[in-house]
């Protein structure tokens, strides 16, 4: 049974750290794979759950840049794996399942945002191919030790989800215009999408997965902007100054949603849902403030759709 999309009052919230929500929690003997792990909100993540006990596998585009992020922060294994490329994604999961290990948690915080139009292996968009098709062929692919660890699955998604559901007419952008951020909007939603699908199909096997929107925190997620861009929406000043009214979180913060989702006894038995700010999100309300998640986002036919589609476009489907 899908866990209805309504708070739980957790006694967290915005400004929770992601040690603040592991507090109490030993995570001594459990393994974690993070995506992106070695940046923004990834990198708070990975030192979090390492700082609690975990042992974190973090699978890194650029190792080098990883293993200077990560120096001195014990507990942490690099490997390597560009998420736009399934045979690296395919290549990193036999390493890893090779070395017979069970997984605790996968957390998919790695993403690209707001690029200019990029096309990445059979010409697929390169926000929903990185974004959604690599960590589905991901998971998929590591199946077999997730099952084995009867944990949680996390996907990073965004309140950037508000900007576009998923274009069935034309998923990859085929078909004229390119739109930056319509483009990471759809991806976002497909992260909740298979979120939603990945726990109907899971939750039999003991795994549930949950997605979030992690708040807004200044990170180098915003590489693709212009600067002007970031003035004219108001988060930094015209010095590059994070301004406060923006409402920025810290990485710390902005880590605490993924890891709670990863983590906290009070989503036990829950899953399928969308999480902000260290809880269980409302729904959407049309007109109201953009916070909560779109009817589009949650619905199980589209999730289900959406699986099927990303089966036959990634080759693999480990429910198949
Ligand atoms: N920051 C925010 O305000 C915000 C708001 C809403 C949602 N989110 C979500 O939060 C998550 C984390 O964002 P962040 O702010 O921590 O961003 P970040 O600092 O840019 O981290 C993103 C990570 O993804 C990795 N990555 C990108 N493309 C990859 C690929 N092809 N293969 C493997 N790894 C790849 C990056 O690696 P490289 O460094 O090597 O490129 C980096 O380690 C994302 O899913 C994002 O959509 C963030």
């Amino acid at each position: 049974m899908t866990t209805p999309q309504q708070p739980i009052a957790s006694g967290f919230g915005a400004d929770s750290t992601a040690a603040e929500v592991l507090r109490g929690i030993d995570l001594s003997g459990k393994l974690a794979v993070v995506t992106g792990g070695y940046s923004g909100l990834g990198l708070e993540t990975t030192r979090a759950l390492a700082a609690a006990g975990a042992h974190v596998v973090v699978p890194a585009r650029r190792p080098d840049t990883a293993r200077e992020a990560l120096a001195g922060i014990d507990g942490v294994e690099l490997d390597e794996l560009d998420l736009a490329d399934l045979d690296s994604v395919e290549k990193f999961a036999e390493r890893f399942l090779a070395s017979g290990r069970d997984i605790d948690f996968v957390i998919n915080s790695a993403a690209v945002m707001a690029c200019p139009e990029t096309r990445v292996g059979p010409g697929w968009e390169a926000q929903f191919a990185t974004n959604h098709l690599g960590h589905y062929a991901l998971v998929n692919r590591l199946w077999p030790a997730i099952e084995r660890g009867r944990g949680r699955v996390v996907a990073v998604s965004s309140g950037g989800h508000h900007n576009s559901p998923i274009r069935w007419d034309d998923l990859q952008f085929d078909q004229g215009h390119y739109d930056k951020w319509e483009a990471y909007g759809q991806a976002k939603t497909a992260n909740v999408l298979f979120a939603v699908q990945l726990d109907a199909l899971a939750r039999d096997h003991g795994v549930r997965a949950f997605a979030l929107h992690p708040g807004g925190i200044l990170t180098p997620l915003q590489r693709h902007l212009p600067k002007q861009e970031m003035v004219d929406r108001g988060w930094i000043d015209e010095d590059g100054n994070p301004l406060n009214p923006a409402g920025f979180k810290s990485p710390e913060q902005g880590a605490a949603t993924q890891v709670f989702a990863a983590t906290s006894p009070q989503l036990d038995g829950k899953g399928g849902v969308y999480l902000e700010d260290c809880d269980i999100a409302s729904p959407f309300v049309p007109g109201g403030p953009r916070v909560g998640v779109r009817d589009y986002a949650i619905d199980p036919e589209q999730a289900a759709r959406l699986w099927d589609l990303s089966a036959r476009l990634t080759g693999v489907n480990a429910f198949a």
